[in-house]
């Protein structure tokens, strides 16, 4: 970032004659985006901007992007679309777009074609870029993009969005190749931070008070494989776990073909690791499996589902699947179902296959209607409900240790929050308890959440 100092003072400049310039910054896909949204507002800041939710005060907009599947990137055309009416109205107005879209040439093609409203284009890990395109951008240079390098980590201060939880990026990139999907393509190759950098962020944020920190990559198992003689996830954990302070650790995404015993072993004598672990599972069939390249098989996944039960029956699983892999017979998901019947996750993420350009699977035959798709979905969906009613039961009359996140929206005077199984929770509570821990009995389960009353918010419990 050293080398946009003289950058970020000349957009300072420009922007002295404006009050206080506003960027409206959205951020859309997984938490590693929202995390990359976060360092451009830190960009911004740097810069001299303010910030709004509202598109309609802004002087700058920028949507950071997902492409994970059809739908978010038709949702993001729409907003794009809809921009023109505002730069008409005010054709001062600077849109950037930047994210995961953005590094697939065709949709660049297509913004710089048919986007005229579009100021500048930016890539993933390109961030460095920032201030350039901005200062291009002010001057009234045209459009410009940058989508090709991957420079990783920039040193800036993000503007985070909450004062108490905090996602620390630990690697970016995936080398799994899952033939339906397009992270691969939009994120590089695996690139593991240093395990100083993050330990001393990690030191930094629980000295600033933060109470729960979110380690995020897209297989943070594989963490430090492309590092020489760095450490490996578990020994981080490990690491992070000696930081002095109240606070808790949590990670994902967890690949299961590299969820070792030592990455179990970590999580159940780091006391201050969370004792929930979200393992993508993505079909309940070793065939849709193999034409997946999950490089597992269902057999492996359940004996990791066995030795963690084994060590706390009660331990909180969650997961993702996708309906609807091409070819995907009634059978296929009939073992989905089988395999959610017995896992018993808390939760389940579940998504209908969208088709990705450039990926394997775009080019597998698929004969499957998307009313079949649907309904698969439903009947999923279905069966997931009835099994975390009955699995929720098991929380009834327990104490649980919850960080209050906010004022509940359906019932007032309660509060809102996460226990360390990463259930959310209820209980009456003053706001003023926001961002802290509490121990709560629960007095009612549901299928989604569970109900308690306050019985301890000291804040070393
Ligand atoms: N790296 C994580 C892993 O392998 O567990 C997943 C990251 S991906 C951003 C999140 C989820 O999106 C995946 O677990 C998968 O269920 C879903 N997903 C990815 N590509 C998809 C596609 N083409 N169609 C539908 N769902 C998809
Ligand atoms: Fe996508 Fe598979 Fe990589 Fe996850 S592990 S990001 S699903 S390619
Ligand atoms: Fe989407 Fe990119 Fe994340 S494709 S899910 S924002 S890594």
């Amino acid at each position: 970032m050293t080398d946009n100092v003289k950058t970020i003072e000349e957009i300072k400049k420009f922007l002295e004659c404006r009050s206080l310039p506003l960027a409206c910054v959205r951020s859309f896909g997984c938490q590693l985006n929202v995390s990359d949204g976060e360092k451009i507002k830190g960009i911004l800041k740097q810069a001299g901007f303010g910030f709004t939710d509202n598109e309609q005060q802004a002087d700058l907009i920028i949507l950071n992007t997902c492409a994970v599947r059809e739908n978010a990137e038709d949702r993001v055309f729409g907003i794009i679309g809809s921009l023109k009416h505002l730069k008409e109205l005010n054709p001062q107005l600077i849109i950037g777009i930047c994210g995961c879209m953005t590094a697939q040439s065709h949709i660049e093609e297509k913004i710089r074609k048919s986007y005229p409203q579009v100021d500048f284009v930016l890539g993933t890990s390109s961030l460095h870029s920032l201030p350039e395109l901005l200062l291009n951008a002010i001057k009234g240079c045209g459009y410009s993009a940058d989508t090709a390098e991957y420079h990783d980590f920039p040193s800036v201060e993000p503007v985070r969005e909450s004062s108490f939880r905090a996602s620390v990026p630990i690697m970016n990139g995936c080398n799994n190749f899952c033939t339906y999907c397009i992270v691969p393509y939009v994120r590089g190759r695996e690139r593991s931070r240093s395990a100083d950098e993050i330990i001393r962020e990690v030191e930094s944020l629980v000295s600033q008070g933060y109470k729960e920190i979110m380690l995020l990559g897209q297989n943070v198992n594989s963490y430090g494989n492309d590092l020489k003689n760095g450490m490996s996830f578990p020994q981080l954990l490990h690491r992070l776990n000696e930081i002095e302070g109240d606070f808790i650790i949590r990670f994902m995404s967890s690949h299961p073909k590299d969820a070792s015993e030592e990455l179990i072993d970590a999580i159940f004598s780091c006391d201050k690791v969370a004792k929930h672990l979200h393992l993508p599972v993505q079909s309940g069939s070793n065939d849709i499996l193999e034409r997946m390249n999950r490089r597992y098989t269902i057999e492996k996944y359940l004996s990791i589902v066995d030795s963690i039960r084994s060590r706390d029956r009660d331990f909180s699983l969650t997961t993702d699947l996708i309906v609807g892999f091409p070819n995907e017979s009634d059978e296929d998901f009939r073992k989905t179902l089988e395999l959610i019947r017995s896992v018993k996750f808390d939760n389940i993420y579940s998504f209908i296959y969208s088709k990705r350009t450039g990926t394997k699977a775009a080019d597998m035959e698929d004969t499957i209607t998307d009313d079949v798709k649907s309904r698969r979905m439903r009947e999923l969906l279905e069966v997931q409900r009835e099994i975390s009613s009955e699995h929720y039961k098991r929380f009834a009359g327990r104490k649980m240790r919850v960080l209050a996140d906010g004022v509940s929206k359906k019932r007032e005077g309660f509060l809102t929050g996460k226990s360390n199984e990463f259930i959310i929770a209820e209980f009456p509570g003053d706001s003023s308890l926001i961002g802290q821990f509490v121990t709560i009995e629960v007095t009612e389960t549901k299928n989604w959440a569970v109900t308690g009353k306050i019985i301890d918010q000291k804040e070393n419990y």
